[in-house]
């Protein structure tokens, strides 16, 4: 890169950058997340790195942040509020530790992690014992007087105990915050009053903090954890867990999940298992700080002019990021529902790929109101599917038009309508392909007749060559035919039809399951093969009789009703016992209740039940299955290679079990 190139990229970033730095801190609505930010303020290091020469006093580099508000009083920190430094591998980790080792040679050193909150710093004085100020970290020279915001938080004493309360004047550093629970409370209302909600709680606490009215910020409950004191070492402290205890000792929340780690292997440990834990810690944390335990270390490190040399950030993967509407596609259910999906240009999210997220139904595209070509914020937490998060509008095309639900199913061209007071479109034409190609996947689902090799490739290519045209035909399908298909060799086309053949005798719940009525999954199956033993008998059921079973309502009932009123349903019974399927069920007595109210999760393998059986064997007693531990878990059945679920059930002191005992408890 040349000097004048140079010169013209370094103003287009600091440019954007100071436009964001307005957004983040003084509109607290930012446009792009923390991750993209990180990116622009890199480049723009790395380039003035390059060519020293042309770094401006203005430089965003050399002020951290923009300019704030008016509207709260500009309080100048006694000490600037510094950043830190980051990493994201445990091989980073290792390099901050031979950097202190090259630093203090000889020297030895103990850590201590603690969550890094995803909220706001703050610097509080107490003089005497009493809170007097409150600020933001602003640009971490100059941040905003906002005591009476913070006044409102109830966690945070506005007096002192202990021996932090007999200094004149003593400032701790903390972080507010708001917890996830309140986030979602108050991401419901402003969606019931039609308000835009906050995209995480990180603004959602921005926004709480710079309330001109207290009451408005007391609406908004924030927490709050305290992590720094300023005299720690006029007070005699000789490490930084010391000083933890003196902030805990005076009232003052400290985080609990904080830890001494003697090494740095300890550290990369606790990293890992933290990031674990994430989403039961109530609150989001974006990484880890990894601190120098030792002050008088901590003092002869000392500081670069943006972070401290004796801690450093270890970042989890990010959960946000923004990228590209470049589609609005409609997908076609096995029930003929018609389901908006946005393809996506890809982004890395987790450290997944993600290419296309649901838009649900008409009424979300309306009310996130997403177009083609818009620039979209997308989260992805856990095991959780990715979504849409909102649109960043500020950025949207001029002239980019409102999306205009479809009244043709993309798949079949048929009719599509929408029925009164139902939030889906549905595709009217009951032999659309589209709508048996999800059916026939739905019907050899693992919950369902669980037909091992029916893919959607598979499924797709039986239908468009008319080889199928309802599940019976399954069936019929010969190895022959199969082995013409693409890529398809004899053997696999041998397994599948083995698979199907298999899947005769899975029994009437799952068969009842695997038809697709509207309303009945796993549970109402059940219910319904366990009354009736029979399909022909359910097929016959009068409404009525359907709606008297308990755990029936009058609208399944209706639902299943409906099912078999079509000739060509009731047609389908008959086909599918002529080709060997079984649509009787043992009536049996219904298994005793003996693990009704319980919650069970399993994690690991368990020595003899799969998943899917352990699963069922709790659901036939009355108990409920779980995929979570949480306080309200009554058991962890735990198997050989458990994960964190064992950890998280010790952690809350929810009963561990193994498969016996499982097997005791449903026998009564
Ligand atoms: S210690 C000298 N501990 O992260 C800097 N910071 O990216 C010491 N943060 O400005 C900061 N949780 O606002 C520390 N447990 C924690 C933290 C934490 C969140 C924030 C803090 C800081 C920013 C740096």
């Amino acid at each position: 890169m040349t000097r004048d190139d140079a010169a013209q990229r370094l103003s287009e970033l600091r440019e954007q950058i100071r436009h964001h730095d307005y957004l983040y801190y003084v509109e607290a609505r930012p446009e792009i997340t923390d991750d993209a930010y990180d990116r622009l303020m890199r480049e723009l290091v790395d380039l003035e790195t390059q060519f020293p020469e042309l770094v401006t006093p203005d430089s965003p580099t050399q002020r951290v942040a923009g300019t704030p508000t008016d509207v709260f009083k500009p309080v100048e920190h006694r000490v600037a509020m510094l950043s830190l430094d980051n990493t994201t591998t445990p091989d980073q980790l290792r390099e901050f530790a031979a950097r202190l080792k090259r630093a203090l040679p000889g020297a030895a050193f103990s850590y201590v992690c603690e969550p890094k909150i995803d909220g706001l710093g703050v610097a509080l004085v107490y003089e005497r014992g009493r809170l007097v100020r409150g600020a933001t970290r602003g640009d971490g020279r100059v941040g905003e007087e906002i005591t009476p915001n913070l006044k409102t938080i109830k966690s945070l004493p506005v007096r002192l105990r202990g021996r932090l309360a007999e200094l004149d004047d003593v400032e701790v550093r903390g972080e507010v915050f708001m917890p996830r629970a309140e986030f979602e409370k108050i991401n419901r209302q402003l969606e019931e009053s039609g308000d835009t909600t906050f995209a995480n709680p990180r603004n959602a606490a921005a926004g709480a903090v710079r309330q001109k009215d207290p009451a408005a910020t007391a609406r908004r409950p924030l927490d709050v954890f305290l992590y720094h004191v300023s005299l720690a070492d006029t007070l005699g402290f000789t490490s930084y867990w010391e000083t933890l205890e003196a902030l805990r000792a005076s009232g003052l929340k400290t985080n609990p999940r904080a830890e001494r780690c003697a090494d740095m292997d300890a550290v990369i440990a606790y990293c890992a298992r933290l990031e674990a834990d994430r989403d039961g810690l109530g609150y989001d944390a974006d990484g880890v700080v990894v601190k120098v335990d030792a002050l008088e270390q901590q003092r002869r490190l000392g500081a670069t002019a943006h972070h401290p040399r004796w801690a450093i950030a270890f970042k989890f993967a990010a959960r946000q990021a923004t990228t590209i509407v470049q589609a609005i596609d409609v997908n076609v259910g096995k029930s003929g529902a018609l389901t908006p999906v946005a393809k996506l240009e890809p982004v890395e999210l987790a450290g997944v790929t993600i290419r296309n997220v649901s838009l649900h139904n008409e009424d979300e595209v309306r009310r996130k109101d997403v177009r083609v070509g818009d620039t979209v914020l997308i989260e992805r937490a856990g095991d959780v599917i990715p979504y849409l998060v909102q649109v960043i509008t500020a950025k949207r095309l001029e002239g980019a038009p409102p999306y205009v639900f479809p009244d043709r199913c993309p798949a079949c061209g048929g009719h599509a309508a929408r029925p009164e007071g139902e939030v889906y479109w549905r595709c009217m034409n009951a032999a659309c392909p589209a709508q048996l190609k999800g059916r026939l996947q739905h019907f050899g689902s693992r919950r369902a007749m669980d037909i091992e090799h029916l893919g959607e490739g598979l499924v797709e290519q039986l239908v468009d060559r008319g080889l199928v045209r309802d599940f019976s035909d399954l069936y019929r399908l010969t190895v022959e035919q199969l082995a013409e298909l693409e890529r398809m060799a004899e053997k696999s086309a041998r397994n599948v039809v083995t698979a199907i053949a298999g899947s005769r005798e899975r029994g009437l719940t799952r068969l009842l399951n695997a038809l697709g009525i509207r309303m009945v999954g796993e549970r109402v199956a059940q219910l319904l093969a366990t009354h009736f033993g029979d399909l022909q008998t359910v097929a016959d059921a009068p409404e009525d009789a359907l709606a008297q079973i308990h755990g029936i309502g009058p609208e399944i009932a209706r639902s299943v009703r409906a099912f078999f009123a079509e000739e060509e349903n009731r047609a389908l019974i008959t086909k599918l016992r002529e080709v060997g399927v079984v649509t009787t069920q043992e009536r049996a007595a219904p298994a005793a209740h003996t693990l009704a109210g319980k919650t069970f999760v399993v994690t690991g393998t368990l020595p003899t039940l799969s998943r899917e059986a352990a699963r069922e064997l709790v659901q036939k007693h009355g108990g409920r299955f779980a995929s979570a531990v949480s306080k309200k878990t009554d058991y962890v059945v735990v198997g050989e290679a458990a994960g964190s679920k064992a950890d998280d059930a010790r952690r809350l002191g929810v009963k561990i079990i193994d498969e016996a005992e499982l097997l005791a408890l449903a026998a009564g």
